[in-house]
């Protein structure tokens, strides 16, 4: 999980990484990956399309940049101080696009990529099945991160088409490692689940947070007083919830005392529906990651 590997354990130590599409999320897995030191600078290529993102890129991380997303992904974007696949091409092809320009990168990495190599993509809603197809390559990953993955304290949960070997499973836990903490999953169904739970989970802590703070303006605190209470107190009760090891609905119980202030809220909010609105807006979120799939 999130604990980094001793060299001598390092399932990355001999990876050669390639990115297509360097944005927020790959950014995020370059960076902890570095901080981590899980991999070297030169065991790492990326592709972009800006050249100015390209040269920040290159500045900030030292990492070389290439514009083609079929160089980098293939042996001729590899170096020489990297120990690369037997061809010399990259281990894993992060495909790290958004949905949208998933088709195009199809398009040029399709019969590119040698048996050896692995396909890791993080891109919302694009199926195995059809990653595997139109890139003419079995061995998948797919993965479904989250945005607090961009401070290292992500939630991503994946899986793998059954040509990954154990190896590669390995070097996927440590890749995603880097985002925070990962989980194995079992099929692509628990990944639509995830996607309702995990990768949308900070919009339902988000739009709580808001309105918690809303409310503390609203009886007389200044705004950037109440941020400081509400998110001191969100912070807390979670690491006190992971640390206790108890049911929050015990945690909930130690303090509600008869007649109290906490009893009051509760009866407000199960009189205002709160458990079955976030229900429901998870199992919407699901319906709707399963129909996006399909698209
Ligand atoms: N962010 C999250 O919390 C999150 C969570 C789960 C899954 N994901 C998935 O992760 C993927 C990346 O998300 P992100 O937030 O990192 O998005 P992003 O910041 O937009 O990153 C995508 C990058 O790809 C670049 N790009 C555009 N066209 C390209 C092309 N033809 N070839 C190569 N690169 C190209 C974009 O450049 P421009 O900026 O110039 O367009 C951008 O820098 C998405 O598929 C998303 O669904 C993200």
């Amino acid at each position: 999980m999130t604990t980094p590997h001793p060299q001598a354990a390092n399932p990355l130590r001999a990876a050669q990484l390639s990115f297509v599409g360097v944005g927020v999320m790959a950014e995020a897995m370059i960076a902890g990956l570095l901080r981590r030191q899980l991999v070297s600078r030169g065991q790492i290529v990326g592709s972009h399309p800006r050249p100015a993102r390209r040269e920040e890129l290159q500045t900030h991380y030292g990492i070389r940049m290439v514009e083609s997303n079929r160089d980098a992904a293939t042996h001729k974007a590899s170096r020489s101080d990297a120990t690369p696949t037997e061809d010399g091409g990259p281990s894993i092809v992060v495909l790290a696009i958004k949905p949208q320009r998933v088709g195009k990168v199809f398009q040029e990495l399709k019969g590119a990529l040698d048996e050896s190599q692995l396909v890791l993509s993080i891109v919302a809603g694009a199926r195995m099945e059809t990653i595997a197809n139109e890139l003419e390559h079995p061995a998948v990953v797919r993965a479904m991160p989250n945005t607090p993955a961009q401070i290292g304290q992500g939630m991503t949960t994946w899986t793998a088409t059954p040509q990954v070997t154990d190896r590669q499973l390995e070097e996927v836990r440590a890749l995603l490692g880097a985002l925070g903490r990962e989980m194995h999953v079992e099929n692509e169904n628990m990944i639509d689940m995830a996607t309702a739970l995990s990768a949308t989970g900070p919009t339902y802590i988000f739009m709580m947070m808001e309105a918690l703070v809303d409310a503390g303006v609203h009886m007389g605190f200044s705004r950037h007083v109440s941020e400081e209470l509400v998110i001191q107190t969100m912070l807390g009760s979670v690491l006190f919830a992971r640390e206790s090891h108890k049911h929050p609905a015990e945690l909930r119980n130690m303090v509600t005392s008869p007649g109290g202030t906490s009893a009051e809220a509760i009866y407000q909010m199960e009189k205002g529906g709160l458990r079955t609105v976030l229900s429901k807006a998870v199992y919407a979120a699901y319906q709707r990651a399963v129909a996006l799939g399909r698209k």
